[in-house]
């Protein structure tokens, strides 16, 4: 048995989930109609109400009482300070000074990484200005009208959220594109939007190496030439973002246009860094920065806030509640908002890929769930796809919703409507529909007692479905930024808790080594016997198709 379930604050949790497990929502608000004063909280315009949480006082005080244990506030602190936190590959985690707005040093084996994380801050303005003034111009003079970001995971999801969530702050047309996907139609059905003479391509990778965005990057760079036919006229249409520069550099990116982060910065928590560079481009300096700003003070709240009224905390404390007490698997996410319709993926990678570990720091297996799987949709797009499932499913699924109060399109009644929604999806979840209630609507609409007995026990709703609710003034890149480090942090907690290292993946290196090697095998003609016999017949018959598909010279 690990320390941490051994733990008197985990055994008391344990011991309060049997009491607490049949208490019903419905009744702890009629019992307790300071239930939302209790329990919501407010960091500038943030407020996270999670009072529609399975909870009470003495859960939230044994919660906290778990992660004091689990020493957060000390690990936090050894992550702000620089340590070495990233146990497995010895690295610091410092996208926290990526968004550093003070003047305070930051440290990384005795060097102040701030003079580095300014310089290439000054760097991207000096370009993103000159870019959009029009002082930048292709090869044959004409100014930039489309970025092609090519890059995946990390390099690819935190740009792509952001410049769709931030549109209104866009420069009319400027346009951000995202090539991602090995698949070939990806990157040609993206260029068949573009000219070469005004499109500039940002080659986004922290490692230089990534399959993928190798693929896309030279392919991106053939059809560039061949429509140009002149070698030269790369150097004003692709910049490269990396780590390892020397790669971007051998790529053929001229020095100047190679933008630097460095190993202390996740692929996944990299949005803040130079892999920003689409964002700045496409919505300019100072709204990256105003990001950059909120996101500065939701670390600011995370290092100076009690625990009690500390927002990632809450939420990482009421994950652990349901993945680890009630046990239930998956976490989704409701942004009601057209513009945060990538957050659900991008959470994905950031919760799943830091959390999704069965193996924690000492190296031993652990004996508790360690991260939910995360998913979700846009409202009001969810209601009418999946919320049946949440509503009266077996499963359940405790939901962040997500709203902004304003819209920044303003259009008659739509933004009542939405806010409306959403709350009455988290009312429905927490109250439920009771069998007298349903008889009564039953009965109200006029239906015999007969058919009232046939569909009655259809239109209960059990309900005691805990949702947090997230609610902002309207979608600025400063909320925005303050969003996005909420949940970086609340992954952060959740991972202490959970004695795992959050900020390694080696969990996605084996299929890419397997990967390497069938694609070998694809390359000569005849059969394949030495994989299984799944994998073998898979290939075998791939293959057949293909070289078919060469003898007929379809395919050269
Ligand atoms: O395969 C996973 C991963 O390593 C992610 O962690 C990372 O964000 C992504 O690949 C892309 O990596 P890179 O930025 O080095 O191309």
């Amino acid at each position: 048995m690990t320390n941490l379930v051994r733990s008197p604050a985990w055994l008391a949790l344990t011991a309060h989930y049997e009491e607490i497990r049949d208490t019903h929502m419905r009744d702890m608000f009629r019992e307790d109609v300071t239930r939302f004063d209790k329990f919501s909280c407010r960091m500038n315009d943030l407020l996270l109400d999670y009072s529609k949480n399975r909870i009470n006082e003495k859960t939230m005080a044994l919660l906290m009482d778990l992660a004091r244990h689990a020493g957060i506030e000390s690990w936090r602190d050894h992550m702000l300070a620089g340590d070495v936190v990233n146990c497995t590959e010895h690295r610091s985690v410092l996208h926290t000074a990526l968004r550093n707005r003070s003047d305070n040093p930051v440290f990384v084996k005795g060097e102040n990484v701030m003079l580095k994380v300014n310089a290439v801050l000054a760097q991207m303005r000096g370009f993103t200005d000159k870019v959009r003034n029009g002082e930048w111009r292709g090869y044959n003079g004409e100014s930039i009208k489309n970025i092609i970001n090519i890059g995946i995971g990390g390099s690819d999801l935190g740009p792509q959220l952001v410049c769709e969530a931030m549109k209104p702050y866009a420069r009319r047309g400027m346009r951000a594109l995202f090539v991602s996907n090995a698949d070939p139609t990806h990157l040609v059905e993206t260029l068949k939007l573009v000219e070469p003479e005004n499109t500039l391509f940002i080659i986004s990778s922290k490692t230089f190496t990534t399959q993928e965005t190798m693929l896309n990057a030279h392919s991106a760079r053939k059809w560039f030439v061949d429509r140009v036919g002149d070698d030269k006229a790369v150097a004003k249409h692709f910049v490269a973002v990396s780590t390892n520069v020397t790669a971007a550099k051998k790529f053929g990116i001229d020095p100047n246009n190679v933008f630097e982060f460095w190993d202390w910065v996740g692929g996944r928590y990299s949005l803040w860094s130079a892999i920003g560079l689409p964002i700045a481009l496409f919505l300019g300096m100072e709204h990256f920065e105003e990001m950059l700003q909120g996101a500065y003070e939701m670390d600011r709240h995370f290092a100076e806030t009690p625990l009690e009224k500390n927002m990632p905390v809450l939420l990482a404390l009421l994950g652990i509640w349901y993945n680890n007490f009630f046990e239930w698997q998956s976490h989704a996410i409701m942004p009601y908002s057209q513009y945060l319709q990538r957050l659900p993926a991008f959470l994905q990678q950031l919760d799943m890929e830091s959390n999704g570990k069965t193996i924690d720091r000492t190296g031993h297996r652990v004996d508790y769930l360690t991260g939910p799987i995360i998913w979700g949709e846009a409202g009001t797009n969810g209601q009418h796809a999946f919320f049946q499932l949440l509503h009266q499913g077996t499963k359940p699924v405790p939901a962040d919703f997500l709203i902004p109060a304003l819209n920044n399109n303003p259009l008659g009644l739509h933004q009542r409507v939405l806010v409306s929604n959403c709350l009455a999806q988290t009312k429905a979840l927490m109250l439920g529909k009771r069998y007298v209630e349903a008889v009564e609507e039953l009965q109200k609409q006029g239906l015999s007692k007969e058919d009232i007995n046939e569909v009655v026990q259809h239109k209960v709703f059990e309900g005691n479905k805990p949702t947090n609710t997230i609610i902002f003034e309207r979608l600025c890149p400063k909320t925005l930024g303050s969003i996005l480090a909420m949940y970086e942090h609340k992954v952060f907690v959740q991972g202490i808790i959970w004695n795992i290292n959050s900020f390694d993946q080696w969990g996605v290196e084996y299929g890419k080594v397997l990967a390497g090697q069938i694609q070998k095998d694809m390359e000569q003609p005849g059969n394949v016997s030495h994989h299984d016999s799944s994998t073998n017949g898979l290939i075998n018959y791939r293959k057949r198709i293909y070289f078919e598909e060469v003898e007929k010279n379809k395919i050269v």
